[in-house]
């Protein structure tokens, strides 16, 4: 049967990802792999919640929705993201069944195979799944502290454009996370932000901002959403409920230009029908209570108390043979071992011998380069656990690292 399968499912490999976790969720593993929310996060007022809209609203709970979400979310959406500097209006906003499947409507509205998408490198493993998909080919630009180097992404572009790279392809969007970007933790500055909007708009590019960790900044002064910045309607911005609420009952937003969302509701149609009506309900109450607020407060808190511990780890255990990057806010740092260390290798015996779990650097690259780095998610373990994790990590690694 597999013969008559498309292309695109021909080309699709089995996701090593999903074996991994697999493995990392055997008891006594201390994980750093997935990027999940401690579930201590929750609040308990959640269930007070779910049982009062079962008891008040289960005929409209348990039923279809309107593809674009409810209308009372849209309202409280347009209203939080305008309060963020991003004026819209309810008709502006699409509720989606979490910001991966807005990714995955703006590439069924712009993509074609043979196609171009720009992104950084390293970037987020879904968004590359969600792209392989689609048969595009991926370019990238490289990032630093201060997020992706736009200087490298305006010459990129000027050879592409000059038919020097990407066979003269332009890319059709610039897939960003501009802050606490997954997998390297780093934030794009503002004088960064604005010259990608620039760049984006000379060359016609648009951009993708996947803003899924923004809100949850724990050290430094908060940045402006691109879409609050974009004056030339060029940034489609994707966010989610995932990080302030719960990525169980899958939701996120879009908004972005008038044509992409009305298309993209169109698709949405034919896709899920609509999101997840009972959690729609959920995070509208969660939200109107200022509980997603609250949420937030206790995420950053835990945060950086588990951020200042893997560092301080990293630092006791591995010395000055490891570099690493220092997040601002966000779940992720990402380190970079001495050449020669191919954290791919080693992952099967962390896991199974070591009892420690964390993500090989080449699963971020579209090329699969980044064989001595790996991306390290403190957002799960609990505070004790993360200096043992970090200990066996570097007792895996072994005589392969200083220390
Ligand atoms: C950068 C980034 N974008 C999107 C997502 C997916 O979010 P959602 O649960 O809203 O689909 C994640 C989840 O880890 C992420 O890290």
């Amino acid at each position: 049967m597999q013969g008559t399968f498309a292309a695109r499912a021909q080309k699709l490999q089995r996701s090593e990802l999903a074996a991994l976790f697999a493995l990392a969720e055997e008891p006594g593993v201390i994980s750093f792999a997935g990027g999940f929310p401690d579930p201590e996060w929750f609040l308990p007022e959640i269930t007070e919640i779910s049982d009062r809209v079962m008891r008040t609203n289960r005929g409209v709970a348990l039923q279809y929705g309107p593809t674009p979400g409810f209308t009372a979310l849209r309202e409280f959406m347009a209203a939080r993201l305008t309060g963020q500097g991003m004026r819209c209006s309810a008709a502006d906003v699409l509720i989606t069944s979490g910001s991966l499947q807005g990714l995955d409507l703006v590439c069924k509205i712009f993509l074609e195979p043979g196609d171009v998408v720009l992104t950084e490198a390293p970037t987020y493993i879904g968004a590359l799944q969600t792209f392989a998909s689609y048969e595009v080919d991926i370019v990238s630009v490289p990032i630093d502290a201060d997020g992706m180097r736009i200087d490298a992404l305006e010459s990129l572009l000027a050879d592409i454009r000059a038919g020097k790279r990407a066979g003269g392809r332009m890319p059709k969007f610039i897939y960003t996370i501009p802050s606490f970007q997954n997998p390297s933790g780093c934030t794009l500055s503002l004088e960064r932000r604005r010259a990608l909007l620039r760049v984006a708009s000379r060359f016609g590019v648009p951009v993708v901002e996947d803003h899924a960790y923004a809100e949850l900044r724990y050290d430094g002064a908060d940045l402006p959403a691109l879409r609050a910045l974009d004056e030339d309607d060029v940034v489609i911005h994707l966010g989610t409920f995932s990080k302030i609420f719960s990525p169980g009952l899958r939701l996120g937003w879009m908004i972005g230009p008038r044509p992409v969302i009305e298309k993209a509701i169109l698709f949405k149609q034919g896709t899920d029908q609509c999101s997840n009506s009972l959690g729609q309900i959920m995070a509208l109450e969660y939200g109107k209570r200022g509980l997603i607020e609250k949420q937030i407060e206790v995420t950053i808190a835990s945060l950086r108390k588990k951020r200042d511990e893997t560092l301080k780890a990293l630092r006791a255990h591995f010395g000055d043979s490891v570099s690493y990057t220092v997040p601002q806010g966000g779940f992720y740092t990402w380190v970079t071992f001495p050449e020669g260390i191919d954290t791919v290798a080693l992952l099967p015996r962390a896991v199974k011998e070591y009892s420690v779990a964390y993500v090989a650097g080449p699963s971020f690259y579209a090329d699969r380069s980044g064989a001595n780095q790996a991306r390290l998610c403190f957002s799960q373990p609990r505070v004790d656990q993360i200096d043992e994790g970090i200990r066996r990590l570097h007792a895996c690694f072994g005589a392969r690292v200083g220390q």
